[in-house]
């Protein structure tokens, strides 16, 4: 981005006191899935890595250590139902919105929540657990703690452009592998992390940004110490050599082909079932490869 194309929102963001507001529009939203367990498996698979707390083993969140100190501290919220502290205010076509557009019932932009392309079928689900008596959604008073972003945190992310809602004709694939790997990587959003950067990502294209899962994005290791993501295109310096069982063992077990571990804050995906994992990988065997050698 160059230095023009900062000069007018810089501008209004600073003229507004520093305020990133969103209008909201209201969206008649049903969730009419009854599969509260299918529910469960997508709300881990896709809203896990952030929100799920493993101590208190529940949707009650914690902070997120991965985001540059740069960017300021970032909590991820509660989303148990829990009126006060959670998300039990929501309705489901505000649920529906934040998914869509990454905007929040009160207008805030949450930018890397924005999930444009998710099918109906898979919405739904979603939203029908977080409303259900399961016990990990149980109303919780825990505080995940506040995001505090620092001024060019602000700035970035005032920079982000919100989602317009798209009503979606999205199906889910079912029979063809390659598209189901494809709507995978775009959901559980393996491309935010594994492309050049953050902020180079077409969330509407996927495969569109910059560097697409050619990996080198910078991140934060558990120790907050500087680590890259690796290259998961299909090139020697990819996981050209990869079979899909140690495909599959690295992202439900977190144990690399050569038997490392791999850290945080790559999530796991244990609930991917050996279908989708396989199709995850058949897909990443179909894109443009890229010659990147990244250091683990
Ligand atoms: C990459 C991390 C990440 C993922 C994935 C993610 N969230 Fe969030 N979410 C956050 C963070 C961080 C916040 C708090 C941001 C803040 O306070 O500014 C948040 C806030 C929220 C909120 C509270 C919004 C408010 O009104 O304050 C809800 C509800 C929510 N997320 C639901 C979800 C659901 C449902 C999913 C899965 C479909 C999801 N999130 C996926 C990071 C994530
Ligand atoms: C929050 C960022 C993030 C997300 C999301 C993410 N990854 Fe990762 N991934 C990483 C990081 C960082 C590493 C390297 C960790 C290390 O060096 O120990 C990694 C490592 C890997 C590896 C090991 C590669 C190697 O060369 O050893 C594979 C395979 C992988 N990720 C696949 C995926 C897939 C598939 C998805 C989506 C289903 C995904 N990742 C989502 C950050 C992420």
């Amino acid at each position: 981005m160059n230095w023009k194309s900062w000069m007018l929102p810089g501008a209004i963001f600073i003229a507004s006191g520093c305020k990133i507001q969103y209008q909201t529009e209201k969206i008649e939203y049903r969730a009419e899935s009854r599969d509260i367990r299918e529910g469960k498996r997508l709300t881990m698979l896709v809203c896990g890595s952030c929100h799920y707390n493993f101590e208190t083993k529940d949707f009650s969140g914690k902070k997120l250590e991965d985001s540059p100190g740069i960017i300021g501290k970032i909590y991820s919220a509660n989303i148990t139902r829990d009126p006060e502290h959670g998300a039990g205010k929501y309705s489901p076509g505000e649920l529906a919105y934040l998914i869509r557009t990454g905007i929040s019932r009160t207008g805030r932009l949450m930018p890397y929540m924005h999930r444009p392309n998710m099918a109906n079928q898979d919405l739904d689900a979603i939203i029908a657990y977080l409303k259900s008596d399961d016990p990990a959604v149980q109303p919780s008073a825990r505080k995940a703690g506040k995001t505090k972003y620092t001024p060019i945190g602000r700035l970035g992310l005032s920079m982000v452009k919100a989602g317009e809602y798209r009503d979606s004709s999205i199906q889910k694939p079912k029979s063809d592998a390659v598209l189901l790997g494809k709507y995978l990587v775009d959901n559980l959003a393996c491309y935010h992390c594994h492309s050049k950067s953050f902020a180079s990502l077409d969330a509407l294209d996927p495969a569109k940004s910059k560097g697409f899962m050619g990996g080198g994005n910078k991140l934060r290791d558990a120790s907050r110490k500087k680590i890259r993501t690796p290259n998961l295109t299909p090139h020697a310096t990819g996981i050209q050599d990869w079979t899909e069982a140690e495909f599959r063992r690295a992202i439900t077990e977190g144990v690399a082909k050569d038997n490392s571990v791999i850290s945080y804050p790559m999530p796991l995906f244990p609930e991917l079932t050996e279908e989708e994992s396989a199709a995850i990988y058949v897909y990443l065997k179909t894109i443009p490869p890229i010659k990147n050698k990244v250091k683990r």
